[in-house]
């Protein structure tokens, strides 16, 4: 007695229900239907290039394969779930559907190859729609950094008032995250667009296959070189997943931020109504909870990061069943930057800098004192001694209560001969953003600049993507 698994032959028993449940991977392996199918087309139109199906039935099986996408697609497919996965639930059917030609559509294959070679094409689209979404994110950054180029906030190290600088400089800054999240993810898309097809189980096949000509119809730039890597490596999870894990940090640094602008001692930003909840019981309530929940799901993404790597760990050449955990999560992983990237744009374009708020909190905190220390080295005093000087004004500024530019003239110089009038150019907040304009400085000019560079770098990127092979 046969079993009913395409693999039951040399079965005697059925497969036990509690056993069937454990190993399903269909309720989440579905999704990758699409690309199961366009791989399936592709070996099929492979093996009548080679010459081991007849043209006849390689339409008929590429002809079953786009109408089984059609009943996906429309909700009219039956998914068996003791089928195990979504490659037999569509082979399966395709017999069904075409008859005994659809049994010859698995020559030369295993699911082995197959299912790696369909992660592989899943990855590649969703690296994809990543980087569309980081761009767009970074076009808003570019907006506001533009718009807000002259507006001076208080610049913070140890979340103490360090330095002034400006609000464009502040959000280019968040922008070169992403710009390094952006080129990670080009470079693992290259380790994610190599062909697994054609190792079969783990040592190839004995049928004469054209390997070059599958790749080049699936848009892989190669081959695998080594058919026992090509059906056991999962790296290019691990890399996209870290990749995504780096992205979600920025995600959630600047979340943070937002969250605690928009908080009441803050003042300096207002996020819109349409991108914030409110609270059951507090009626005066108007909580960051996109940016808190983004600030959170990064977490998730790290767990997957951990998880992909204790799946891989010690595990023996070449397939093996653990390679079936590696699908959730990277589902779950484009699924939450993928979110949290829509999101974070919606806010973004929906924030409102308190221009007054956040210049008075750059008043405050004494921000310039680094620049009397500057002046000071510019009228001949050594740094440190400059330093030691402007320490003691500081002091003598917060006892008597007042900002560095209240003290007149004469107070000044008491703590240095060298202090003139001009001094006080340099000690007002505007003067002092408006001098750094060095590259990578936080003068209006230089943000303007730094704008104009990285939407530069943007349509460079953007060329690249829309040229990539797919
Ligand atoms: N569901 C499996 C996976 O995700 C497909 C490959 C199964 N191969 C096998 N020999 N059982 O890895």
């Amino acid at each position: 007695m046969s079993t009913s698994k395409p693999w039951g032959g040399r079965f005697r028993q059925a497969t036990d229900h509690r056993v069937e449940s454990f190993t399903l991977s269909l309720d989440f392996d579905r999704r990758l239907y699409g690309h199961d199918i366009r791989g399936s087309i592709a070996h099929a139109r492979m093996l009548a290039h080679v010459g081991v199906l007849t043209g006849t039935e390689c339409d008929q099986i590429v002809t079953g394969l786009k109408q089984i996408k059609s009943d996906i697609e429309r909700g009219e497919f039956e998914w068996l779930p003791a089928l195990e996965d979504v490659h037999m639930n569509i082979e399966l059917r395709l017999t069904e559907r075409i008859g005994e030609v659809g049994k010859k559509l698995h020559t030369g294959r295993s699911r082995n190859d197959q299912v790696a070679t369909d992660l592989r094409l899943y990855l590649r689209d969703a690296v994809d729609e990543i980087l569309s979404a980081i761009v767009a994110t970074q076009v808003s950054l570019f907006d506001i950094a533009e718009r807000e180029a002259e507006t001076i906030m208080p610049g913070f190290t140890h979340m103490q008032v360090a330095q002034p600088v400006t609000v464009g400089h502040h959000v280019m800054a968040w922008s070169e995250m992403l710009e390094r999240d952006v080129q990670r993810l080009f470079e693992v898309r290259q380790r994610i667009n190599i062909m697994p097809l054609g190792a079969a189980a783990l040592s190839g096949t004995s049928f004469p296959i054209d390997r070059t000509f599958t790749a080049r119809e699936l848009g892989f730039d190669v081959p695998s070189a080594n058919s026992l890597d090509a059906v056991s490596d999962r790296d290019f999870v691990i890399e996209f997943v870290a990749d995504a894990a780096i992205l979600m940090v920025h995600l959630s640094r600047m979340a943070e931020e937002l969250i605690l602008w928009s908080s009441e001692p803050f003042g300096f930003i207002q996020i819109g109504d349409a991108f914030c909840t409110g609270s059951s019981i507090m009626p005066q309530k108007k909580n960051p909870d996109v940016a808190e929940l983004t600030r959170a799901k990064s977490g998730r993404v790290f767990g997957h990061l951990v998880a992909i790597l204790s799946v891989m760990k010690g595990q023996p050449l070449a397939y093996n069943r653990d390679n079936q955990e590696d699908k959730e999560l990277s589902f779950d992983t484009v699924d939450t930057v993928l979110a949290c990237l829509e999101v974070m744009l919606g806010m973004m374009s929906d924030v409102q800098f308190q221009r007054e708020r956040l210049l008075a909190a750059a008043q405050r905190g004494y921000s310039t004192a680094t620049d009397l220390a500057e002046y000071l080295v510019s009228k001949g005093v050594p740094f440190r001694d400059a330093h030691e000087a402007v320490g003691k004004t500081v002091r003598y500024a917060l006892e008597q209560h007042k900002s560095l530019s209240d003290l007149s003239l004469e107070e000044l110089r008491v703590f240095s001969g060298e202090i003139q009038e001009d001094v006080f150019d340099r000690l007002t907040v505007e003067g002092s953003v408006g001098v750094r304009v060095h590259l990578g400085g936080t003068a209006p000019s230089e943000v303007r600049k730094s704008v104009q560079n990285a939407r530069e770098r943007l349509t460079h990127h953007r060329d690249l993507l829309g040229r990539l092979p797919r």
